[in-house]
C-alpha cells in the first residue's frame, strides 16, 4: 500500500487542504497537514519504492506554511499596531506569498517582478511598498501604470527621476541608521545619513513632489535589539523636519532586520517588540500608520532541506585520526548561498544513515568524527560545514539541515548545471 505522499508523488494527484479558510484559494500545490518530520519520511520512502526512476534522490525542502501563519500570529499579538508588509525578497515562495496575501498583510517588493507576482495573487497596490531607493525608470512606470504609489527614496537623483516618471508617488523617505550591530549592513548602500536630510526634503518640497513618511532599515540579522529604538529616535527627528517645511507625515516604516522564529536566546522578537513598540507609541501619535518589512522573520523556520550524501571521502589528518568529506546534492551554489551572500551558520544534522531515519538521534556511546561537508558543484568555494562532529555517514544516506527558509532558494544559482531544490508544502498549524 502506498502513502498518500507516495501515491502524490508516483500518480499526481492527491487531497489537498486548504489553509486558514484563506479567500485566496491556495490550491496550486499539494499541502500536506503533517508534521514535517512525517513529511521527510514519507517523501524517503516514496523515493525508496521508486528506485528505477532515474530522477531520483534529489535534495528537497519541506516548507511548512503553519509556520509562517505562528509567526503571523506572533506579531499581531507583540506588535499589534505595527502591519507587516512581508520583505518578497527573502522567500518569494508563490505558496507562501499567496498564504500571506489570503492573511490580508502588506508586501514589500524590490523590483517590478516580486510586484507583478503580488498583484497576480490579488493584492491590492495600496498593500505593496515599493522600498528600493534606487529604481529602474521602466520599474517606476510600470508602478505608477498598476497604481502601486508607495515608494522609497534617499537621494535627489531618485526625487528627479520620480518627478518625471510618476509625479504623484507617495514618497517615503529611507534614512541612514546605526547598523553596525548587523550581519548585513544594508546601510553601506542605502539611507540618507541625517545631514542630508534637510536638503533632500527641501528638494521634494521645490519638486512639488508628495512625501508621505519616514522609513529606515537596521540591518537584516540585527543583533541589537536597540538599534530600532535608537533609529525610531532618528525617525521621529526627520518627521519633524519634514513638519518644519510643511509636509504631513502620516507614515513611518520600520523595515526588516527582525530575527527568524528559532531564535530564543540574545536578540529575539519579543525583545525587540518590547523596545520597540512602546518607543514608536511614546514618540508617534496614533494617527500615524506604522508599517515595518519583515523578511527573514516569517520564513526562516518554516523551510527544512534535506540532501543527500552523494559522495565520501575518507582523509587522514596529522595526528592520524580519521576524518571524512561528505558531498551532498545542494550547495553554496544553491540554497546554501546563505552563507555566502546572508552570513549564515547552517547546521548539519543526520537525517538518515543505512536506510534508518535517524533525525539527529544518536547513540549516547555513538562515535563521531570531524566531519566536512561541501555542496556538488566542481568548486571549492562550494564549502557548508568545515568541522562538523558526526558519525560516519556513507554515500546514500541523508543529512537535514532546519531554519533554511530565508535568502536561499531565492537566491540559488543552477551553477554546474544543479536544478534547485524542490519544495514540499506542509501546514503543521492546529
Ligand atoms: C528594504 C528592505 N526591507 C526589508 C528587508 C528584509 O529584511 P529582513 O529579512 O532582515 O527582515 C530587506 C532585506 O534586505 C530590505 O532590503
Amino acid at each position: 500500500m502506498h502513502t498518500e505522499l507516495e501515491t502524490a508523488v508516483l500518480l499526481n494527484q492527491a487531497p489537498q487542504t486548504k489553509l486558514f479558510n484563506s479567500k485566496q484559494p491556495l490550491q496550486d500545490k499539494l499541502v500536506y497537514t503533517r508534521s514535517v518530520k512525517q513529511v521527510i519520511k514519507e517523501k524517503l520512502e516514496a523515493m525508496s519504492t521508486q528506485k528505477w526512476e532515474l530522477d531520483q534522490e534529489n535534495a528537497f525542502f519541506v516548507g511548512d506554511l503553519g509556520e509562517v501563519y505562528r509567526q503571523h500570529l506572533r506579531w499581531k499579538s507583540l506588535l499589534p499596531r505595527i502591519e507587516p508588509f512581508f520583505a518578497v525578497k527573502s522567500n518569494p515562495d508563490p505558496m507562501v506569498v499567496k498564504l500571506l496575501a489570503s492573511l490580508g498583510i502588506g508586501f514589500d517588493c524590490a523590483s517590478k517582478s516580486e510586484i507583478q507576482q503580488v498583484l497576480s495573487v490579488g493584492v491590492e497596490p495600496s498593500r505593496i511598498i515599493y522600498a528600493n531607493p534606487c529604481k529602474q525608470a521602466s520599474f517606476i512606470r510600470f508602478a505608477a501604470q498598476h497604481n502601486v504609489a508607495r515608494m522609497t527614496f534617499d537621494n535627489a537623483e531618485e526625487l528627479f527621476k520620480i518627478k518625471k516618471l510618476y509625479p504623484d508617488a507617495e514618497l517615503i523617505l529611507r534614512i541612514l541608521t546605526d547598523d553596525s550591530k548587523s550581519l548585513c549592513q544594508l546601510g553601506l548602500k542605502f539611507g540618507a545619513p541625517l545631514d542630508t536630510i534637510n536638503n533632500l526634503l527641501q528638494t521634494a518640497k521645490d519638486l512639488n513632489l508628495n512625501v508621505v513618511g519616514v522609513s529606515f532599515h537596521v540591518g537584516s540579522g540585527c543583533l541589537d535589539e536597540n538599534a530600532f529604538a535608537d533609529a525610531v529616535v532618528r525617525a521621529r527627528w526627520a518627521f519633524d523636519q519634514g513638519e518644519a517645511l510643511g509636509f504631513k507625515f502620516n507614515i513611518l516604516d520600520i523595515g526588516g532586520g527582525f530575527p527568524s522564529g528559532n531564535v530564543t536566546e540574545g536578540i529575539t522578537f519579543e525583545k525587540i517588540a518590547a523596545i520597540v513598540g512602546p518607543a514608536i507609541d511614546a514618540m508617534f501619535p496614533s494617527n500615524i500608520r506604522v508599517i515595518a518589512e519583515p523578511g527573514r522573520y516569517y520564513v526562516a523556520s518554516a523551510f527544512t532541506v534535506c540532501t543527500h550524501v552523494i559522495g565520501r571521502r575518507t582523509v587522514t589528518n596529522e595526528e592520524n585520526e580519521t576524518q571524512y568529506m561528505y558531498y551532498v546534492n545542494d550547495g553554496m551554489y544553491g540554497s546554501f548561498n546563505c552563507i555566502l551572500f546572508d552570513h549564515q551558520q547552517v547546521q548539519p544534522k543526520v537525517l538518515s544513515r543505512d536506510g534508518n531515519l535517524m533525525f539527529d538521534e544518536m547513540k549516547e556511546d555513538e562515535r563521531t568524527f570531524t566531519s566536512s561537508i561541501w555542496g556538488p558543484t566542481c568548486d571549492s568555494i562550494d564549502c557548508l560545514s568545515k568541522e562538523a562532529k558526526l558519525p560516519a555517514l556513507d554515500n546514500g544516506d541523508w543529512i537535514y539541515w532546519e531554519n533554511m527558509g530565508a535568502y536561499t532558494i531565492c537566491a540559488a544559482s543552477k551553477f554546474n548545471g544543479f536544478k534547485q531544490s524542490e519544495v514540499i508544502y506542509t501546514n503543521t498549524f492546529e
